[in-house]
């Protein structure tokens, strides 16, 4: 089997160097292992036709790195655009946040046609496609156009909302059109598949039986992989990290007093401007706790060009110097502040030098920093992880104390009780955790969602194929916006 992996972000592969996103940090390792060929975006452009689009291949483990030059012309209305204007806001029911053109929209389906073209050339007889994110939503359909016959899969690492969201977003119709070339379409959650059958069932007037959906493309399977991590290796790597010069001059510093940790990407949707509230709100209402805990936040920017992360970093920058203004002492900062990337090895250690971990997103696809702050404890003396219930991960790990984000006062009472919680309640939510993070691990969501791509092939060859339909159809182009089919 020859299995090609596509996503926009990739890894590179370098040891202690910060990863952009789960999707990046889940798939590294699996890639190294399994010789698959991962193909992505450079982070550069160029301009004008391309007659070879792979600027750059390189190994990493038994893996190959495959990098394509984006087209200049489009690379704007593509990622800033459509794919991170339009659609991120949505998947994350923020349809407030949508600023779009129909120029971006075309330039998302020209990068995706184009990715499809620099995708042919790792066709063989045995491959399987595997298409990662909403940046790519309409990749399977370019590749049908092009005569690909190999099974596709897709995987959406973000949440699915509900049909009113999705629908704010333009052209949303043809997408999820242009999705159904895809043989299996993998999500974090049975809340997303199911909101992506209602949208499919309202919008397109398909049915969905057993898990399957049959349009003019063929069959497509719709099934949940909750996307783990490999919980022994940041076991392992957080014992050891506690030797690092930033984890113990952070310890060092702590002189008894406890620590929380958050650590996110700077994204609205992960909620910091509440988890800052709250912290300020805990502060107010137990004055013990004032220089006997404090938080240490790690802010990663990201996607800085947009405006609405832009307003964000100013928001929540602010809002960090007035609650250290309002609670601060001459020796003691209540909140420290990063803007900055740190390795997973150091991460690891930072993770289990903090006494609750604080993964509070207002809406998250599944939120690897939770498991990952769970697998760094120290199974002694565990930590306690504070989750939002609106993460994907709050369904395995709803031994945590979950929480409502927008309740400041609830998450606030929440963080005290963290902070307090006797060693026997926080070793026995660390067992339950642990054993289903290590059940669930990214070998096995890897195995698994491959499997049930190469499997439902076979299934499918002992089904009566449906006509073929037309190339453009298959594009998803050739269907007005408000067509429907059976
Ligand atoms: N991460 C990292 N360095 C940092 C911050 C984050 O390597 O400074 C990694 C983190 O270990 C995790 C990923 O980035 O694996 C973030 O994934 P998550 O699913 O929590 O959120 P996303 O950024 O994908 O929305
Ligand atoms: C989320 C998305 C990924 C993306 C990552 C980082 O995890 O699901 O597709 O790669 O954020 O965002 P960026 O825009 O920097 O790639």
């Amino acid at each position: 089997m020859n299995l090609v992996v596509v996503s926009n972000r990739v890894a590179r592969g370098k040891a202690n160097e910060p990863m952009t996103g789960g999707l990046a940090a889940a798939l590294l390792p699996v890639v190294e292992k399994s010789g698959a060929v991962w193909v992505g975006s450079s982070g550069r452009v160029r301009d004008g036709a391309q007659t070879e689009p792979i600027a750059e291949i390189e190994q990493i483990g038994e893996g190959t790195l495959a990098l394509l030059d984006l087209p200049a012309a489009h690379y704007a209305g593509y990622y800033e655009g459509f794919a991170n204007s339009a659609l991120w806001p949505a998947l994350h029911s923020r349809s407030d946040l949508i600023s779009v053109s129909h120029d971006d929209y075309r330039s998302y389906r020209e990068v995706n046609a184009f990715v499809a073209r620099a995708l042919l050339r790792f066709q063989k007889p045995d491959t399987l496609f595997w298409i990662q994110d909403y940046h790519f939503l309409s990749l399977g359909a370019e590749l049908r156009t092009l005569g690909v016959k190999s099974p596709i899969g897709f995987f959406l690492h973000t949440p699915w909302p509900a049909r009113c969201v999705i629908d704010s977003v333009p052209n949303h119709r043809d997408l999820v059109t242009a999705m159904l070339a895809y043989d299996l379409i993998g999500f974090q959650t049975e809340d997303d598949r199911e909101n992506f059958t209602a949208c499919i069932r309202t919008d397109l007037g398909l049915q969905v039986r057993d898990g399957v959906v049959r349009s003019l493309h063929g069959r497509t399977r719709l099934a949940v992989f909750p996307i783990g991590i490999d919980a022994d290796k940041f076991a392992q790597q957080a014992a050891k990290a506690v030797a690092h010069p930033d984890v113990s001059r952070l310890r060092r510093s702590l002189n008894g007093e406890k620590l929380a940790i958050g650590v996110d990407r700077l994204d609205y949707s992960k909620g910091l401007v509440n988890r800052v509230n709250a912290f300020d709100r805990m502060w107010t209402m137990h004055p013990s706790l004032l220089r006997a805990a404090s938080l240490l936040q790690i802010a990663t920017p990201s996607r800085e060009s947009i405006e609405a992360y832009g307003n964000l970093q100013s928001e929540v920058a602010r809002l960090v110097s007035e609650v250290n203004g309002r609670h601060g002492e001459v020796d003691w900062t209540p909140i420290r502040y990063l803007n900055k990337g740190y390795g997973q090895g150091v991460l690891a250690g930072l993770y289990r030098s903090a006494q609750v971990g604080v993964v509070t997103p207002l809406h998250d696809g599944m939120n690897l920093v939770a498991k990952e702050y769970v697998a760094a404890q120290s199974p002694v003396d565990p930590g306690v992880l504070v989750l939002s219930k609106f993460a994907g991960a709050a369904n395995e790990l709803d031994a945590a104390l979950l929480v409502n984000p927008h309740d400041i006062d609830g998450m606030a009472r929440t963080i005290a009780t963290a902070l307090s919680m006797p060693l026997n309640e926080r070793r026995m939510r660390y067992e339950i955790m642990m054993t289903k993070l290590r059940r669930h691990s990214i070998q096995q969501w890897f195995a698994d969602f491959v499997e049930t791509l190469r499997d439902g092939d076979a299934a499918e060859a002992e089904i009566d194929p449906l006509p073929a339909a037309p190339a453009g159809f298959l594009a998803g182009r050739m269907l007005s916006p408000g067509a429907r089919y059976h």
